[in-house]
């Protein structure tokens, strides 16, 4: 047994209970690095066995550990402790913006294969983007506004266009007015500009576990602390929320609520709710990113939590990007009027503006209802492969890979046997010809896990049908492969 295990000493006459006085010491060794992040937490029942106390004991100080973000349990695998940038991030990473930058390229991208059926990618396929309306709309743009389409545009975005999105918001069911819209080019600029104008080095933000990758890239590219919070399956954990606002007191914390990308977890209304209670009981700015939300293939009527926000403390984000096209660049943003200049100022400090064509020419898309014939369209293409991928998985995978159909959205989230490591199985499959995302990806901490993402959006139903046993038969192969061959290590000497 590790010394540190061997040096706990537990006092049963003393004012803490047993349980607390060794979440105490555990918490000291795991902050001053003696039980290093990523190591196994010492097994249950050995721990309770040396310390001659019971295991309940022992289960409670973990249970207290993990309520503090200091470990995370998984199913079948035991405790571990979670890597430092998930407790203290910005300590764990290079000082040099540089350096951070060279890091995050890892997290966001996988190498590929251009024959390769790409379930990894979120981006819909070139041949459903509505190419020839836009040439025609543009042409009309172009003859409307002949040089000043070209021109510089103001950095809060195209006034028309501001109205326009008004608009659309307001059929959702939120009201606002062209003043609060910040035009952006796309969500990613949106999130790194909040971080901008928002964090210093060291500040802490939180984010559902797993998240979005881009985000995590922005908020550590910046230094800041990353903590993570698990969901379940109508949103973000709000007990371990709550406990993590009180110990960690972000500045930020960044949710999806429908759809969320790599899950396709939903949030109830219950939660939507209570969520921005909590932000403004404790002062917590809440991002919003509704990337997803009129992806529906089941008829539901997703909310947005802006919806609720009487006090406009929500910063909303929404992208086009999976809907339209992503290389037009195009989102927007709605903010508290107190951070309006701020984040108009990160704005154009970045790139000065979003494209004023661009700008001009989805006006004129949305004016003349085209976007919504697309909208429709794009449902049922998405529907339809949505629906090809999830019967194929249904045919083809093996009992042990776990998922439910989030019956919309762009991603399916797959949980395999306990002892599966979805980097190995994203080694195999691309070896074969396909590439998924392995989980490891998008948990904050980064560790391997038997958790995988699988998108339809660029792929036929044909390709579907052929990539899905693909990777049915790595997961076999690897599930039948004893641990001992799954997991081998050499030391880097
Ligand atoms: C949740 C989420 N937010 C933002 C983005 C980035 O979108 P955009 O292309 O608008 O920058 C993505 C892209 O996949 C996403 O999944």
């Amino acid at each position: 047994m590790q010394d540190t295990y061997v040096s706990i000493h537990l006092q049963r006459i003393h004012p803490l209970p047993l349980y607390q006085q060794l979440y105490q010491q555990l918490k000291e060794a795991i902050q001053s690095g003696r039980l290093a992040s990523g190591s196994k937490m010492c097994p249950i029942r050995r721990l309770a066995e040396h310390l001659g106390v019971n295991t309940v004991t022992v289960v409670q100080a973990y249970r207290a550990l993990e309520r503090d973000g200091l470990v995370s349990s998984q199913v079948g695998r035991g405790t571990f402790v979670c890597a430092p940038t998930e407790i203290t991030g910005a300590s764990s990473w290079p000082d040099s913006t540089v350096q951070r930058m060279e890091i995050q390229a890892d997290s966001w991208q996988v190498p590929v294969s251009p024959q390769a059926i790409n379930f990894a990618t979120l981006t819909p396929a070139a041949e459903l983007f509505p190419v020839d309306d836009f040439q025609s709309i543009i042409n009309q743009v172009l003859d409307r506004d002949r040089g000043q389409a070209f021109g510089y545009q103001e950095s809060q975005g195209y006034y028309p266009l501001r109205c326009s999105v008004a608009e659309y918001l307001a059929q959702r069911g939120i009201i606002c007015d062209a003043e609060s819209i910040q035009v952006i080019s796309g969500a990613q600029q949106g999130i790194d500009i909040i971080a901008r104008s928002l964090l210093s080095g060291g500040d802490r933000v939180m984010t559902e576990s797993p998240t979005y990758t881009g985000a995590l890239a922005s908020f550590r590219a910046l230094g800041a602390h990353v903590i993570a919070v698990p969901l379940q399956s109508d949103g973000i954990d709000i007990d371990a929320l709550k406990h993590r606002l009180k110990l960690h007191q972000p500045k930020l914390l960044y949710v999806m609520t429908n759809y969320q990308n790599p899950t396709g977890i939903c949030y109830s209304v219950a939660k939507q709710q209570a969520l921005l209670e909590i932000c403004r009981q404790e002062g917590v700015v809440l991002i919003e990113d509704d990337s997803f939300t009129e992806l529906a293939y089941d008829g539901s009527e997703r909310r947005a939590i802006k919806e609720w926000d009487e006090d406009n403390r929500v910063i909303y984000i929404k992208s086009f990007s999976k809907i339209l096209m992503p290389g037009l660049r195009l989102a927007f943003m709605l903010a508290p009027q107190h951070l309006q200049l701020r984040l108009m100022a990160a704005k154009h400090i970045a790139d000065i503006s979003t494209s004023g064509l661009l700008q001009r020419a989805f006006d004129l898309y949305l004016r003349q209802r085209l976007w919504k014939g697309h909208l429709e369209y794009m449902q049922k293409c998405y529907r339809d492969r949505y629906q090809q991928t999830i019967r194929a998985m249904q045919i083809s995978f093996p009992p042990q890979a776990d998922f439910s159909a989030p019956g919309g959205g762009l991603c399916i989230w797959v949980k395999g046997h306990p002892e599966l490591s979805t980097d190995r199985l994203y080694q195999s499959c691309l070896a074969n010809g396909v590439v998924i995302a392995p989980g490891s990806h998008f948990f904050p901490d980064k560790r391997d896990s038997n958790f995988f993402r699988l998108s339809f959006a660029a792929l036929s139903e044909d390709t579907i049908s052929q990539g899905i046993p693909i990777i049915a038969r790595q997961l076999q192969l690897l599930d039948n492969s004893s641990p001992k061959t799954r997991r081998r290590f050499s030391p880097l000497l």
